[in-house]
């Protein structure tokens, strides 16, 4: 358990934009920061940070919370594992109510992971600088293969001796649990029950997450013979999945945004070789095919890729397919292509950095054009192979979400093709429909005007359209908002707007629990002369308030459209300008809602009274209840339809 005060201290030291600003490039909108949702798929931001309110809430998949929340989410960490990432970001010193390590690595299993990982990688870093056999063996051939000594260290490279057990031997002796060695996948159990060291007498490439985490590792043999696989990799475990992961996006990052564009390259050498040559926007899928979860992740920080092509014609056309998810993703896709059997790693080792850049600078070709010209040398001029060709590229061109960007593709074609544009435009409309009556290919879908969130909020009121939970949620939402600021137009100017509202609903009941909630510990405050901080809420306990109050702290308009006068939302800019209005009106419509079951109770009665006196009585109060109802009505604006 971490003691209360740490977990205070946490909270008030960090900034959320600095905590999600390390996952998610965050642009300035207004007073918000806005970014590409890291929990869904998206191609405009609708991930929106509030540096003031302390919170973050995506207006696509809703998906909302504080900084601490996030991380959770998108480590996938415990609370604990969170608190704790953040103090080590702040060099916050972490009180824990029982400090037993031997404790904490039984609690926390995901952890006990990375902290064998993270152990693993500083012992194989001190096996290749401080033994004999590692500097004799695994450095002499980073020195080989023309690392400095500075890259070696950027990168965590380490070596693994030939012994069998070296590593299993000195985990023991440190304390280490042999199941947490097998489930990284450290060590290897033998079917008699035996372990040995899984990467023993190899290089050792440290595999990190987005926050510099090691997960994994590659391990590169020494040996020529091609009999023994050049590379060995850590197994999937609980923290290590190949699909989610970039080799290098730790590194690179930061050189992505600033670049704005990810070179993808295919090796652990060429990531390690362009840093050296100064280029450090680069990331390797690790000689798999890539995957969307990938592909998500570089266009958190950039909508453009370039992808490095060594000249093996069989590997291109193998990855052409790979590339396709790229322009579905909504990617800008270039490509490099070296030939002369060259790779990026070996191309600057016989031309060196200048000319590699220069070379990047100068062969850079869109990917339509590249995949046209690869596909025109294979057909020659055979007509039916041609034809293949053209359907090939625009089906290609098909999956581009952007139409405008489509459109130039379709016209750069034409003329490397030679065909009409026309002629291009009606199969790329086919191709189109085609994917379209195919709704399982769901993302091909002909592009669509992606709802602004105004947009989409209207849209999701208008369906679930509850009246009651929205008009709650609405005097919630004031109450967070602008409890604490004066109701400037009463007669006493210096009453706080929450006041107001609880003077006026104090015979309401709230029904949904969430508001519920909030409302009471509203008024237990009030009842002390004090008011709530919304960190209150935010931070609660009880996930039913804080994700309530992080939903309503994060909309920026209104609830219900019903509500405006207007079509369009009210923005906060309006809404703080004018929020006796604002303030007013949810009093009114909360006790609309009351009039309207006084209304409906009268009616019963009348149904079955057969007293006349009583009648009469019922009558009257019905008329008067009517009477407010339509004051309140006309004071709202609501056309009246009864
Ligand atoms: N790879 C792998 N297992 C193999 C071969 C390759 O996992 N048996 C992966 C590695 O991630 C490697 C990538 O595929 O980095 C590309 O392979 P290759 O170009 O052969 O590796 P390089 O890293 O370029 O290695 P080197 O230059 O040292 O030969
Ligand atoms: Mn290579």
């Amino acid at each position: 358990m971490i003691k209360q005060d740490t977990v205070d201290k946490i909270f008030d030291t960090l900034q959320i934009e600095e905590v999600i600003g390390d996952f998610v490039d965050l642009k300035k909108r207004g007073t918000n920061l806005i970014g590409l949702c890291p929990f869904h798929n998206e191609k405009t931001p609708s991930f929106n940070v509030s540096v003031s309110k302390g919170i973050f809430k995506c207006f696509g998949c809703g998906e909302g919370g504080h900084a601490v929340d996030f991380v959770m989410k998108h480590e996938k960490y415990s609370y604990p594992e969170a608190l704790r990432y953040i103090a080590k970001k702040y060099n916050i010193e972490v009180d824990e109510e029982e400090l037993d390590p031997q404790q904490a690595v039984i609690n926390d299993h995901r952890e006990s992971l990375y902290i064998v990982t993270t152990w693993a990688s500083s012992f194989f870093q001190d096996q290749l600088w401080n033994t004999e056999e590692g500097k004799t063996i695994g450095l002499s051939y980073f020195k080989e293969r023309g690392y400095t000594d500075e890259t070696v260290k950027k990168f965590d490279l380490g070596y693994s001796s030939q012994d069998w057990d070296s590593l299993t031997l000195k985990a023991r002796q440190e304390g280490y649990d042999d199941q947490f060695l097998e489930e990284t996948g450290l060590v290897v159990k033998k079917e008699d029950g035996k372990v040995y060291d899984r990467f023993r007498g190899r290089v050792l490439f440290p595999i990190r997450n987005l926050t510099g985490r090691v997960l994994g590792f590659g391990a590169r043999t020494l040996h020529a013979d091609k009999k023994v696989p050049k590379y060995v990799n850590s197994p999937e475990s609980p923290i290590y999945h190949k699909s989610d992961v970039l080799y290098g996006l730790f590194l690179a990052k930061k050189s992505i945004v600033a670049a704005d564009n990810c070179f993808l390259v295919e090796g652990y050498a060429d990531v390690i070789a362009m840093h050296q040559a100064g280029v450090e926007n680069v990331v390797s899928s690790s000689g798999t095919s890539l995957t969307h979860g990938q592909i998500r992740l570089i266009s958190r920080f950039s909508k453009n890729v370039t992808l490095l092509f060594d000249g093996d014609a069989a590997g291109i056309k193998a990855s052409l397919r790979g590339t396709d998810m790229l322009l579905e993703e909504g990617l800008n896709v270039n490509v490099i292509l070296f030939d002369d059997g060259h790779d990026p790693d070996s191309y600057l080792k016989e031309f060196g950095s200048k000319r590699f850049q220069k070379y990047l600078e100068g062969n850079q070709q869109d990917f339509i054009s590249f995949k046209t010209n690869i596909l025109l040398q294979d057909s020659g001029n055979d007509p039916v192979k041609r034809a293949g060709v053209i359907r090939d590229i625009v089906e290609s061109i098909a999956l581009i979400p952007d139409q405008i960007k489509a459109s130039v593709f379709i016209r750069e074609c034409s003329k490397k093709l030679d065909i009409q544009e026309r002629v291009l435009i009606a199969e790329l409309n086919k191709i189109k429909l085609e994917y379209a009556r195919k709704s399982t290919i769901q993302r091909a879908k002909p592009a669509e005007i992606t709802p602004l969130p105004e947009e989409q909020q209207e849209q999701e009121d208008r369906h679930s359209g509850n009246n009651t939970d929205l008009q709650e949620q609405e005097i919630v939402r004031l109450l967070l908002h602008y409890g604490h600021l004066p109701a400037k137009w009463e007669k006493n100017p210096e009453v706080p707007i929450a006041l107001i509202l609880f003077t006026n609903l104090q015979d309401i009941e709230f029904h949904q629990p969430a508001c519920k909630k909030i409302i009471t510990i509203f008024f237990n405050y009030l009842d002390r002369q004090a008011l709530p901080e919304p960190k209150i809420f935010i931070q609660h306990q009880d996930k039913e308030i804080a994700n309530m109050a992080i939903s309503l702290l994060s909309s920026p308009y209104t609830l219900s459209p019903n509500w405006n006068d207007d079509k369009r939302q009210i923005h906060v800019t309006s809404e703080v300008d004018n929020l006796k209005d604002t303030v007013v009106k949810a009093i009114h419509r909360m006790k609309k809602r009351v009039i309207e079951s006084h209304i409906q109770q009268i009616r019963e009665e009348l149904k079955i009274e057969t007293n006349v006196d009583n009648i009469a009585i019922l009558t009257n109060k019905y008329q008067k209840y009517k009477r407010l109802e339509k004051e309140i009505l006309s004071y709202l604006g609501t056309v009246i339809v009864k």
